[in-house]
């Protein structure tokens, strides 16, 4: 299998692409600095917050065959930091928007193909500091939701909510030393990786871990009950 990812220069995207890589699959990385990073695997320069880079990007990978298209990459700016707004619009969902709409005409011409979107449980559920990130991650929900209501049942579209995983993604992205400190108890990607390797062949939501029950609970308990389940462990 091609497998076109971006977000793999760490964390969750990093996981899914050593995974696959290790399975014997083609990878290939859109990374923001290609040129400083010497992974197993083919790269891409592409800035995601730039939508012209992206623009080119996608001109280009339209012609190649991929199988897999895996969108991992994201940034979460906090609320307040209005100059990032648009950057993780850019990341977050533009990118993977013409990104995606680029290699899916070959795939529905091939009949086969997945889109794996990497999306998050703030796209449902306020979590404080996170609105500006869950309001990217709502629109990536809708996107996926309405490619995969487009495409034949032979292309599969599956959105994933990985829950919170141990990874650079609080520190990178500025959060308070209190929620960085925190954020080194969560479980590592890798277990998010496996379930999502596992899946692409999948189509619809998968929602990883324990959060799947935390989501579960906020969505059947009376609207009280459910925030106050909510606030008390997110
Ligand atoms: N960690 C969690 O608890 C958690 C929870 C729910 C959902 N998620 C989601 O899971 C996915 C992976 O998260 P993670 O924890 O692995 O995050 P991470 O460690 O911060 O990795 C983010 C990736 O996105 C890339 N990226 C960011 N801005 C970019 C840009 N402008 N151009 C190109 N690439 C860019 C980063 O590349 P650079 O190295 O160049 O910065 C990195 O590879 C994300 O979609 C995230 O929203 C994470």
């Amino acid at each position: 299998m091609r497998v076109l990812i971006t977000g793999a220069s760490r964390g969750l995207g990093r996981e899914i692409a050593c995974l696959l890589h290790d399975d014997g699959h083609e990878v290939i990385a859109v990374l923001r600095n290609a040129e400083h990073a010497h992974p197993p695997w083919s790269t891409i320069g592409c800035d995601l917050r730039d939508p012209n880079a992206v623009a080119r990007l996608a001109a280009d990978i339209e012609a190649s065959e991929v199988d897999v298209f895996v969108h991992a990459a994201a940034t979460a700016p906090a609320n307040a930091d209005r100059g990032r707004i648009a950057d993780a619009f850019n990341v977050n969902v533009v990118s993977a928007i013409v990104l995606a709409d680029a290699v899916v005409p070959a795939m529905i011409a091939r009949g086969s193909g997945s889109l794996v979107f990497v999306s998050s449980l703030a796209a449902l559920c306020p979590i404080d500091g996170f609105s500006v990130y869950g309001a990217t991650k709502a629109a990536l929900d809708a996107y996926a939701q309405a490619l995969r209501a487009r495409v034949p049942d032979d292309v599969r579209v599956l959105l994933v909510r990985p829950g919170r995983m141990a990874t650079d993604f609080f520190h990178s992205n500025g959060f308070a030393a209190d929620v960085v400190e925190r954020a080194r108890t969560f479980p590592p990607a890798l277990g998010a990786a496996q379930a999502v390797v596992a899946r692409l062949d999948d189509d619809g939501e998968y929602v990883h871990g324990p959060d799947r029950w935390l989501l579960r609970a906020k969505r059947l308990l009376p609207r009280p009950l459910g925030r106050l389940v909510w606030k008390r462990f997110t």
